[in-house]
């Protein structure tokens, strides 16, 4: 029962809760590396002066990741905010899967074993780094061990260049020991390579169908061996570097590698294809694309007959892929879900980059409305493109959609989430970033004085860093940092005239997951039990 006691004394404010999630600003260094600093901010300046502002851990444990050398992501820091507590994460799950063997004990290795030993190929896809977002390598290497262990024949890797999580131009870091470990592990009749590939952003991980284009450049490489022809990856890599210096991994062409022109590795009936990737958003179209029967997204022109499984299940609800390596974290009594069957009517505005963050991750990872009667979701279409190109995004119209809102005296709870300090942060160009961040500040101004008018309560917060660290500097050479940081995020809370009095709660340790309880007595209920604490008390 998630119906929420009313705080007694409270008094409503007459406008509403306006939670702003300014992803990938976080509070860095301050120096000239600093894209948040080095902006014009002042909105954000005034804010950062407020007696309600404090900070809020949003990396490493305080998350639900592995270690506190993780940094934060999107889809642990919109679970952690939209679920009030710590919940372990996929990294850490899959992780633990590991470690206990209990990964190859379940039905679906199982059902990969059955087939690998009648002669199937075991194709492994995913993402090729340690950026432990979507993904991280030593998975891929306990793969190929175990596969071989089982005496499994015949096993190909498509893997996708990072360039995002990790270095820009940090590939071969992992590529090379790769092809390397794999050329070892070939030797005594076990027959593994890495078979195609390509950048992230433009190879099989497109998100919430912002281009479908992606996954079919994907497919068209991975399973019907159709691209440009290498001998290796690495030359593949090698030659891209060569060929562009400009380019950065994310981006580079997917590639196909081949022996006498003849793919070494396209995926055919009879054979069994792992998503070694454990986070959903960058997932669920590739497995899409493997099993509907009527899906109509791209042509696939050959649909092989395999067995298909996640690393994880990507999406509860729709079952997405129906077979997978690790349960997910099964994250229940989420805000939205309390705050549903407390009769809270409520808006979720982003554009189509981080619009399943404010809707999918923040409900736990759960896809479509709660309760479509007191809820509504409304997304932006994003530009396809790269952001540095158009570092204002979609925010003007996001800001639209919530002034809008807060005029209409619609609904109680607002959230959105301004998808530019970290959909810019991560191409690295420093006078994009700083456009971005600028861009954020100016809408954040135009949305606070709609919030002040309509007397309602601004929640500002971000859900981990990005922009607040471009570049970092060695021996005097300036290298772009694309990555997340561990840095820690704003939280500032801007009341227009509830008529209570509050103050900071005196807490030992202050994280995301401290704000679902915040939320609840700014809407004037008290948090559930099961809640970590809220960071305001209320002092009436
Ligand atoms: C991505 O998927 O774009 C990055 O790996 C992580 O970014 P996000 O967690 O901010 O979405
Ligand atoms: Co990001």
């Amino acid at each position: 029962d998630y119906n929420l006691r009313q705080l007694p004394g409270y008094k409503p404010s007459p406008g509403p809760v306006v939670t702003v999630i300014m992803d990938g600003i976080g509070l860095g260094g301050g120096d000239s590396s600093d894209g948040v600093r080095v902006a014009y901010t002042p909105v954000l300046d005034r804010l950062l002066t407020e007696p309600l502002m404090t900070t809020l851990k949003a990396h490493g444990v305080a998350v639900g990741l592995p270690s506190d050398d993780d940094m934060g992501n999107s889809e642990v820091g919109h679970n952690a905010l939209g679920a009030g507590r710590v919940f372990s994460q996929g990294a850490k799950l899959v992780n633990e899967a590991f470690a206990s063997g209990s990964l190859f004990k379940g039905a679906a290795w199982r059902q990969i074993d059955e087939r690998c030993r009648r002669g199937g190929t075991l194709h492994l896809i995913g993402l090729v780094s340690d950026g432990n977002v979507h993904s991280h390598i030593t998975h891929l290497y306990r793969l190929l061990e175990q596969s071989r262990e089982d005496g499994f024949g015949r096993v190909r890797i498509h893997g996708l260049l990072d360039g995002r999580d990790v270095g820009q131009k940090s590939a071969l870091d992992y590529f090379q020991p790769l092809e390397q470990r794999c050329r070892e592990l070939s030797r005594t009749g076990y027959d593994c390579c890495i078979a195609s590939g390509g950048g992230r952003m433009v190879t099989t991980m497109d998100r919430y169908e912002a281009d479908w284009s992606v996954v079919r450049r994907g497919w068209q490489a991975h399973v019907l061996g159709r691209g440009r022809q290498f001998g290796s990856a690495v030359e593949a890599i090698e030659t891209s570097y060569r060929e562009d210096p400009s380019l950065t991994d994310q981006y580079m062409d997917a590639f196909v590698v081949a022996d006498n022109g003849r793919p070494v590795g396209t995926i055919e009936d009879g054979d069994a294809v792992i998503l070694f990737n454990f986070r959903g958003d960058r997932a669920i179209e590739l497995s899409r694309a493997f099993e509907e029967s009527d899906f109509q997204a791209f042509d696939r022109e050959r649909v092989p007959d395999v067995f298909f499984a996640g690393m994880m299940e990507y999406d509860g609800d729709a079952k997405i892929p129906a077979n997978f390596l690790v349960e997910p974290p099964a994250i229940q009594g989420t805000l939205g879900s309390y705050l549903c069957a407390s009769g809270v009517s409520s808006l979720a505005v982003s554009e189509t980059q981080k619009f399943g963050h404010v809707t999918y991750f923040w409900n736990g990872n759960r896809t479509g409305y709660i309760d479509n009667s007191l809820e509504n979701y409304v997304e932006i279409e994003s530009d396809r493109i790269a952001f540095d190109l158009r570092p204002w995004m979609k925010a003007a119209e996001i800001t639209d959609q919530a002034v809008a809102a807060v005029i209409s005296g619609k609904y109680r709870f607002i959230r959105l989430n301004y998808p530019n300090g970290d959909m810019v942060g991560h191409t690295g160009v420093e006078a994009a970033i700083r456009i971005a961040v600028e861009t954020v500040d100016l809408c954040l101004g135009r949305l606070l004085a709609a919030v002040e008018k309509a007397r309602g309560i601004a929640v500002i917060t971000a859900d981990h860093g990005n922009a607040d660290c471009m570049w970092t500097e060695k021996n005097g050479r300036r290298t772009p940092m694309v990555a997340h940081t561990r840095n820690p995020v704003p939280f500032i809370v801007k009341d227009f005239g509830s008529g209570n009095e509050f103050a900071l709660n005196p807490l030992e340790r202050r994280g995301l997951t401290n704000v679902a309880a915040t939320l609840c007595l700014l809407l004037g209920y008290q948090p559930p039990a099961q809640y970590d604490p809220p960071l305001l008390r209320l002092r009436n």
